[in-house]
């Protein structure tokens, strides 16, 4: 303002002042061109420490310093790989880049050390088919932290759930979000139940549960099993305990078909039938009825060999006059017996006597 107010006054130097006023326009223009290029920048530009295929839309990120997600990921990436790079924890909107929606349609996450999902940490990805977060030591995951996957069709979660997680991702797959999930893959987290709530919201085809710490599953879960017709249901490696309790999934297994890897599913207890394919038992094994019955009998035939004690000692009891008499009568024939064998003694004893004497 200042400046154009000069301008006016001396009308004589106006030209001149001109072509500075011109200069200055472009020097700022450059400085501010300097300042923001990096926003506009060219169509492949790749993020630093990444690796970028355009043909095939990859972006490969590995073991790199960086502990956040790039920010810049290009509008091209159909998939996103980062690897090793200790990101701990994947925070809401994490791939959401200017503010813009990304066409991703695989994210590939594992051995990033993550432990903490939170919420919405997926926004701007609605076209996500595939996400692999295996391998990664979670120990908290928001029960909204898959929020907004309307297309997901394969999520892995294979050694990445600790413990204390568990009950956290039970809560967090029970997302409406998740309705077109086909694959689910669980694989060595320790669980020790199937840790979804409901199988009947999801399109599920594939549920992975090898190598965890599930000891039996319940009637009520088989029953959902044999509704959910189309799903395959992996169990090998889990330490089945044997009893009469694995009855209903036992049945399950055997002629229901939807448990691919049967004859790899073990006993683990008792001890004598360790080792042994849960489909090769018999049906007395796992027979509840059988165990009562067993159970059942032994404790009849304690109460009945108590009654016949009971019942000795009342007849005995009862007939106690019966007895002395009795014994009495032995007694005497006893003494009859005697009586007489004293009498023969002396009658036979007399000639030896006579004898001596002789
Ligand atoms: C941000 O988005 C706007 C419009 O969607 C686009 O013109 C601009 O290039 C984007 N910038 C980056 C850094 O992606
Ligand atoms: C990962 O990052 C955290 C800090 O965010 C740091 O304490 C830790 O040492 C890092 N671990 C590795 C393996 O780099
Ligand atoms: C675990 O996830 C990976 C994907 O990272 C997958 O390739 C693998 O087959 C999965 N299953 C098991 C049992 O490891
Ligand atoms: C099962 O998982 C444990 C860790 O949970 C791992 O050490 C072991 O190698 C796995 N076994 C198989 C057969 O994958
Ligand atoms: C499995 O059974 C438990 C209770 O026994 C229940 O809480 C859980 O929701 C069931 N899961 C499925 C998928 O039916
Ligand atoms: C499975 O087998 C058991 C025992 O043979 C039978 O009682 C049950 O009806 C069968 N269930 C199905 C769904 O075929």
């Amino acid at each position: 303002m200042g400046e154009k107010m000069w301008i006016f006054h001396n009308a004589d130097n106006s030209k001149c002042l001109f072509s500075i006023w011109n200069q200055w326009c472009l020097c700022y223009a450059a400085v501010v061109c300097l300042l923001f290029s990096p926003t506009v920048r060219p169509e492949d530009a790749c993020p630093s420490s990444c690796v970028c295929a355009r043909d095939s839309g990859t972006v490969t990120c590995r073991d790199g310093d960086d502990t956040d997600v790039p920010g810049d990921i290009p509008e091209w990436t159909s998939t996103l790989i980062l690897r090793g790079r200790n990101i701990s924890t994947l925070q809401r909107g994490a791939f959401v880049a200017n503010g813009t929606e990304l066409e991703m349609t695989a994210l590939s996450l594992s051995y990033n050390g993550i432990k903490a999902l939170e919420p919405y940490a997926f926004l701007g990805l609605p076209r996500l088919h595939l996400l692999d977060l295996s391998h990664n030591r979670l120990q908290s995951i928001s029960a909204r932290a898959f929020h907004g996957l309307l297309e997901l069709r394969s999520l892995y979660l294979n050694y990445s759930v600790l413990p204390a997680a568990t009950a956290q991702l039970s809560n967090a797959l029970s997302t409406q979000s998740l309705r077109n999930l086909h694959r689910l893959e669980l694989a060595g987290n320790r669980l020790k139940s199937i840790p979804l709530m409901r199988l009947d919201i999801y399109n599920l085809h594939a549920l992975v549960l090898v190598n965890n710490s599930i000891e039996r599953i319940g009637r009520e879960n088989v029953t959902v099993l044999y509704e959910q017709r189309r799903i395959r249901v992996y169990l090998s490696s889990n330490p089945f305990w044997c009893n009469c309790e694995l009855e209903a999934f036992y049945y399950w297994l055997k002629n229901s078909s939807q448990c691919p890897d049967a004859a790899r599913i073990l006993c683990s207890e008792p001890e004598v039938k360790r080792g042994i394919p849960v489909e090769k038992l018999l049906g007395e094994d796992v027979d509840c009825m059988n165990e009562n019955l067993e159970a059942v009998s032994y404790v009849f035939l304690g109460i009945v060999l108590a009654l016949i004690g009971v019942v000795f000692l009342m007849v005995l009891y009862l007939n106690r006059g019966g007895i002395k008499r009795w014994l009495n009568n032995i007694r005497e024939a006893c003494r009859d017996q005697m009586e007489v064998y004293h009498y023969r003694y002396e009658q036979d004893s007399d000639p030896r006597l006579a004898n001596v004497a002789v």
